[in-house]
């Protein structure tokens, strides 16, 4: 069983090591949107209050990347962090949290003051998942706190290494995010109805092959249509696809359900086509949305659902006119009664990207509506996997 970060005591003079996901998509230097902070705010607030010395962990980016690390320091983010909630207003970079000045730093501050560790990611021992590295990362805290759904799904440290070494607990969200996607495999609301987009299908296959036993219908459209249709003998032209053989058991599935009809592009000519009619189609084209017709479908299924999850765009949602599927079945989302529950990588990504008003309302508008911060996490839940991270909480002191 997890601890939850809620029963702890007075932590006065204790240091909390807490794992947060501050993996932002950075515009310009700066992060894009402050969800996934906000989602740990609870948690943040509940230890300040508790009188506790707040060290928090995270991993920005893929700094292994050549050229990448300068651009990933978290010595950038600190004053947009600290501008984000008053908690954090005098919120304090570590750069090397091994140091003797690091150390004496966290030790003569006060209750309720926030430390922010370098991006972890900067030491290969992090994904290495090394024991000595965890160890010595476990010397800075007094408890350790899993506020990180997202990244629950990584064998790294700071998410399985740490809890080995140090009493552990789950934070807020973690457990709301367990609590909602469980229910979702273990009470299923019928019609339930499945809408997957996004690019690539070799991350969903796991999650479509769960689905298909769970869900009234599946919807596939984006990229992942395109594979799909290809797999069926379909030209998709240059569209993008994934080189991968789908078996039968997907392609003939009754509830798995490809766009009838798509939005193709050809010659700067933007075109509603049904997808029977595209294997005439002379020269390249692109196919770039789910057609008119598919998406009236989609939204029909919508309305009639009980309990519907969405993960990933339906089509070239950063260039119009291709978000308009997107668009609208974020409309019908919006207005069903039924519980909703958004996320998966690119999700998350078309919700900070397509910044209107229609999308701002959706969130404040329909309160059954979850937004995981989970992708890659999500994903791995809902296929029915157990996240390294969790086992790792249960399995602690
Ligand atoms: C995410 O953005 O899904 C998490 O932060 C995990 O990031 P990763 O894929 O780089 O491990």
């Amino acid at each position: 069983m997890m601890k939850s970060v809620k029963i702890l005591k007075n932590l006065k003079n204790k240091r909390a090591l807490v794992r947060v996901d501050f993996n932002f998509t950075l515009r310009n230097g700066l992060p894009l949107d402050s969800f996934r902070l906000k989602a740990s705010l609870p948690t943040l607030k509940l230890l300040a209050q508790k009188k506790a010395k707040v060290i928090l962990i995270s991993h920005l980016g893929k700094p292994e990347k050549e050229g990448e690390k300068k651009k990933l320091s978290f010595k950038n983010l600190i004053s947009w962090l600290a501008r984000q909630d008053k908690i954090l207003k005098s919120l304090q970079f570590i750069e090397n949290p091994f140091s003797e000045r690091a150390i004496s730093q966290i030790h003569q501050a006060k209750s309720g003051s926030f430390f922010l560790l370098e991006n972890i990611r900067f030491w290969p021992e992090e994904k290495q998942n090394n024991f000595a590295f965890s160890k010595k990362l476990s010397k800075l805290g007094d408890i350790y706190v899993n506020e990180a759904f997202s990244v629950c799904h990584r064998k790294h440290s700071s998410i399985v290494g740490l809890p080995k070494f140090l009493p552990s607990y789950a934070g807020i969200r973690l457990q709301e995010e367990i609590t909602t996607l469980r229910n979702v495999l273990e009470k299923p609301k019928h019609p339930f109805v499945l809408i997957s987009g996004g690019a690539k299908i070799s991350t969903k296959i796991e999650l479509l092959r769960g689905f298909k036993r769970i869900a009234d219908f599946i919807f596939i459209g984006g990229g992942i249509a395109n594979t799909f249709l290809f797999n069926k003998g379909i030209n998709v032209g240059s569209s993008f696809k994934e080189e991968i053989s789908l078996d039968s058991s997907l392609l003939k599935q009754k509830n798995i359900i490809i766009p009838f009809d798509v939005v193709i592009l050809q010659k700067d000519k933007v075109r509603n086509i049904k997808v029977k009619d595209v294997n005439s189609l002379k020269g390249d084209f692109k196919i770039l949305d789910i057609g008119k017709e598919s998406v009236d479908f989609i939204v029909e299924a919508i309305k009639k659902a009980k309990m519907i999850i969405w993960n990933g765009p339906l089509g070239y949602f950063e260039k119009k006119p291709f978000d308009k599927g997107t668009k609208k079945i974020i409309q019908a989302l919006l207005q069903t009664k039924s519980k909703v529950i958004l996320g998966g990588g690119e999700t998350i990504v078309c919700f900070n990207q397509v910044r209107d008003n229609l999308v701002k309302n959706l969130v404040k508008a329909n309160p059954n509506i979850f937004i995981s911060t989970g992708g890659g996490a999500m994903l791995e839940f809902l296929s029915g996997k157990r996240l390294c991270g969790v086992k790792a909480l249960e399995n602690s002191r």
